[in-house]
């Protein structure tokens, strides 16, 4: 099937490492433009090169961080010029609230909900006139299912980047652009949380391996590839849309 990304404009916010990198690629491999950012300028750097040569089209890199409102906006504004336009928004950075402290609730508010909402609000007349544009929030099976763990920041925030998603979707679909929210369940990487996890207590990570229908963690491809399909033209039809993306981890219909 060919998604028909090949020369669409890709703009991920947090896309140094881990799921935005491996969307990052993914996207460049199938002919897109990307732009990406992160708040460490080495990450970032070492992202742009390595996306040169992979694929075809440009790649725009620039470290922004997603907790101030300027640097948001000012890097998705220079991520437009530099590509010539937008199809494709990807709001993957967590402020990772896992905390019940004002700051870890600050923190997730600003980065998984302000940041997007800045970066949407900036990138609409680009996505309106893309005729193909395409809004992906990376959210979390927190957004809906108890963990286990005491009260934080991390779910709930993750839960109204839904309610706005499905608003976006209802408001711009006039225009041509879409929003859905993508929810990866546990997700190992080389370096992620999941591999730290791995490395301090083995016993907890087999466990919730054992608990995953598939017998495994997913992988940042296996989450780059459902984030590429939905923001893709081939996805057209995936609208105002929660996908769990955790191979059955979460054991409910809904
Ligand atoms: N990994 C999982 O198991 C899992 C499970 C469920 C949901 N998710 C969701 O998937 C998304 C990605 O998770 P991940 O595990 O891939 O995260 P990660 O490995 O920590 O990568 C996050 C990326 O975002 C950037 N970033 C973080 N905060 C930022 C900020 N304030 N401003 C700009 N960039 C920022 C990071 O670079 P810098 O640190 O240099 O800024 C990095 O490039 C998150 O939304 C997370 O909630 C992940």
């Amino acid at each position: 099937m060919d998604l028909e990304l090949k020369g669409k404009r890709a703009i991920i916010l947090g896309g140094s490492r881990g799921i935005g990198w491996y969307t990052a690629l993914l996207l460049k491999q199938e002919g897109c433009s990307v732009a990406l950012c992160a708040r460490g300028a080495e990450g970032v750097a070492q992202a742009a090169e390595r996306l040169q040569g992979v694929g075809s089209g440009d790649v725009y890199a620039q470290p922004a961080d997603l907790t101030d409102a300027e640097s948001t906006r000012n890097f998705v504004q220079a991520a437009i010029s530099a590509l010539g336009g937008a199809d494709i928004l990807i709001h993957n950075a967590s402020g990772f609230g896992v905390g019940d402290t004002e700051e870890d609730w600050r923190r997730s508010f600003e980065v998984d909900i302000m940041a997007g909402v800045r970066a949407v609000n900036q990138a609409l007349p680009a996505l309106q006139q893309s005729g193909s544009g395409s809004i992906v929030f990376v959210g979390s099976m927190a957004s809906q299912y108890h963990f286990g763990r005491p009260p934080s920041a991390y779910g709930p925030a993750k839960a109204a980047m839904r309610t706005y998603a499905n608003e976006l979707a209802q408001t711009y679909g006039k225009d041509g652009v879409r929003a859905n929210v993508i929810s990866p369940g546990a997700v190992w990487f080389p370096g992620g949380s999941w591999d730290q996890r791995k490395e301090e207590n083995p016993k907890f990570y087999a466990a919730v391996e054992k608990g995953i229908p598939l017998g495994r963690l997913g992988t940042g491809e296996e989450i780059a590839r459902i984030i590429a399909f939905t923001a893709s033209p081939a996805g057209l039809w995936l609208n105002a849309t929660h996908l769990a993306a955790d191979g059955g981890q979460v054991a409910s219909v809904d």
